[in-house]
């Protein structure tokens, strides 16, 4: 099959000649902000969501794009459109907005698409997925403040080596400097207690757009939603766990620290917010996933 086309810099083209300048800030430096978004039945979901937040990272981190939201979304539907074809049976794009400074005042702008990976996690919805406490703190908001979606990511790569040695298929989960669980590398983390659904609190951590999603189907099935400081000793006695994030929507957490979490089995409030993006989307999310194992 030929090559995914790219919006590279004010032109689409096959992915093979994107070509990065070797002075690219972002390249040298990590300076750059990017998005993800997923499709669902190759349809872009949440879209607007993402550019909007794509907007906030580049005005707080001044790494403009040198061009309006309007036309990154006529081309990010351009590169939709141009790559479709390319979808199995099964499938579905994450579609990714990098931004970088680029070079002397000229930014680097790439919009592509990538098959999402589900074998990576697949397996997951049915064993749950595991979090270990990282060694490597969540950036404080004095320092990179995480609400911005930057591409500076050493502390994460740091503190997924530290956790995949101590089990290879465990997420590194970031606590602030007082213990507070805050978020996960690639995703938004949960408990739920005694039925309530439990966030922390959207003061530092990145606000997930299924974060959002996951209020709103929540509120929709009559599931009560909270947002407050917990700790890892609140992890380990909770009902239920769960990390949201783009790609996977909602998966279940069954363990932290190598300690069970409820019956470390995936629970009823995670099938039920499962099922509510099901209803949303359009898409049994889980069964997707399942179907590239069977494959
Ligand atoms: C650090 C971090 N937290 C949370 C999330 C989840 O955000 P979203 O639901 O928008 O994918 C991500 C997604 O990449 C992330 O990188």
């Amino acid at each position: 099959m030929s090559e995914q086309i790219v919006y590279f810099n004010g032109r689409m083209m096959p992915e093979s000649q994107v070509g990065i300048s070797i002075h690219d800030r972002g390249l040298q430096a990590g300076i750059g902000v990017f998005e993800r978004t997923r499709t669902f039945n190759g349809l872009s979901f949440r879209l607007d969501e993402h550019l909007r937040r794509l907007d906030r990272s580049m005005r707080v981190t001044r790494v403009p794009a040198g061009m309006s939201i309007a036309e990154i979304k006529e081309r990010t539907l351009e590169v939709l459109e141009a790559n479709k074809g390319h979808l199995g049976p099964h499938d579905d794009f994450s579609i990714a907005h990098f931004i970088t400074l680029g070079v002397a005042g000229n930014p680097t702008v790439i919009i592509f698409t990538q098959k999402i990976a589900f074998t990576t996690f697949a397996n997951q919805y049915i064993t749950g997925a595991h979090v270990i406490s990282s060694p490597v703190e969540q950036s404080p908001i004095s320092f990179i403040d995480p609400k911005v979606k930057t591409t500076s990511r050493m502390h994460h790569h740091l503190a997924l080596q530290f956790v995949r040695n101590v089990d290879p298929d465990a997420y590194p989960l970031f606590l602030d400097h007082q213990g507070n669980v805050c978020e996960l590398n690639v995703s938004n983390i949960w408990i739920v207690r005694d039925g309530v659904v439990v966030s922390p609190p959207g003061r530092s951590i990145l606000h997930g757009i299924t974060r959002d999603v996951v209020f709103e189907v929540a509120a929709n099935a009559g599931i009560p939603t909270e947002e407050r400081d917990f700790q890892v000793y609140d992890m380990v006695l909770a009902d239920e766990a769960f990390f949201s994030g783009t790609s996977a929507c909602v998966m279940p957490v069954t363990k932290v620290n190598g300690l069970q979490i409820g019956d470390a089995k995936p629970g009823p409030i995670v099938g039920r917010l499962q099922q509510g993006f099901c209803e949303l989307t359009g898409v049994d999310v889980v069964q997707q996933a399942l179907a590239h194992l069977a494959k």
